[in-house]
């Protein structure tokens, strides 16, 4: 079951989630196993939080388009670039690489969620008829995949990257990938307390739900890159130089544009608000959405609920 898990003093939030018995999961593109040290996110990203995602789709488009458009432009794919969007989840970016590099470049998305690949291969129907052949999905876990030797010139990422059991293998794993003087590009999230978007919603819900665990900052989530000293150390180690990190702090806009309460409903079942509700009774969840409604309710402008995030965009290099 997804948890949700704090830390007594702060704030900062990550998942966990137990194995089941289930062993595969198979969608018409592919089959990938619940298994290796990635086990509990493959179980996670195929079970609600994939399906979920993919169900809201426009939504969280709309709310991660121009985050992704900062770490695109810092990327700067060029014409006839072959480029792996890692952790591509529903493929937005992909699609956005594709028309970057054009009809004689190509992409490949690599994620480990079934549910969201079959999302991200559906709305390849979106590109020019000329973009269609450059554009492709695969279901692997990237940290372990056996990828063809030095064919990409850009390693690429939208907060797909901070899951990994082991983030200097995944990276030296990822790097074979590249070529020589190959460039690297990502977007994670910094502290979580510094970011409203989650923290506002998640103190309100905090009033009604039991004490968190205690948690390990660095174990695989959404916040696990926080530390630009322990991102630096295990890009080292995976063997890229020139690393570097700039700070954004985007306005995120969440909900559907219709209603306060329809955002209030986007938080209850999106992140971790959403994770901490599994398992609790209707009361509890009836208190949970008066105490989010009332916290989020001065940051509603024209339809959509405005807080801020914090953000690192990275680049490093693969050595020529
Ligand atoms: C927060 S979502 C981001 C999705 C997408 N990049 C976006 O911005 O819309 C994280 C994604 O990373 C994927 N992921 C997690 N661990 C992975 C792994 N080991 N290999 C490939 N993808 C992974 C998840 O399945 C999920 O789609």
């Amino acid at each position: 079951m997804p948890r949700v898990l704090w830390t007594a003093s702060v704030a900062w939030v990550n998942y966990k989630y137990s194995i089941g018995s289930q062993r595969g999961v198979t969608s018409h593109m592919d089959k990938i196993e619940v298994s290796g040290p990635n086990a509990q996110q493959i179980e996670f990203w195929n079970g609600e939080a994939g399906s979920h995602w993919s169900e809201r789709d426009d939504q969280m488009s709309l709310m991660l388009r121009p985050l992704g458009a900062e770490a695109i432009a810092l990327a700067a794919p060029d014409t006839g670039e072959a480029v792996l969007d890692i952790g591509c989840g529903c493929g937005d970016t992909t699609l956005e690489l594709a028309v970057a590099v054009g009809a004689t470049g190509r992409v490949v998305g690599v994620d480990i969620s079934a549910p969201m690949l079959v999302t991200a291969n559906a709305k390849r129907a979106q590109l020019p008829a000329e973009l269609d052949g450059n554009c492709s999905f695969e279901l692997a876990d990237a940290s372990s995949h056996d990828f063809t030797p030095a064919v990409f010139d850009l390693l690429f990422s939208r907060f797909g990257v901070m899951f990994f059991a082991d983030p200097a293998t995944a990276f030296a794993n990822m790097r074979g990938a590249l070529k020589p003087g190959g460039r690297l590009a990502f977007m994670c999230w910094g502290p979580a307390e510094q970011n409203d978007w989650i923290m506002v919603p998640m103190q309100a819900a905090r009033e009604h739900l039991p004490a968190p665990e205690p948690a390990e900052p660095r174990a695989p989530g959404p916040f696990a890159f926080a530390d630009t000293d322990y991102v630096s150390e295990f890009l080292q180690a995976a063997g890229f130089t020139n690393i570097e990190f700039e700070p954004t702090q985007p306005n995120m806009r969440m909900g559907n544009g219709s209603s306060l309460d329809k955002s209030v409903e986007f938080f209850m079942e999106m992140g971790p608000v959403s994770s901490g509700l599994v398992n609790q009774p209707d009361a509890v969840r009836s208190a949970v959405r008066e105490s989010v409604r009332a916290a989020i309710a001065g940051s509603y402008v024209d339809g959509y609920v405005e807080l801020q995030g914090q953000c690192w965009l990275v680049t490093a290099s693969n050595p020529g």
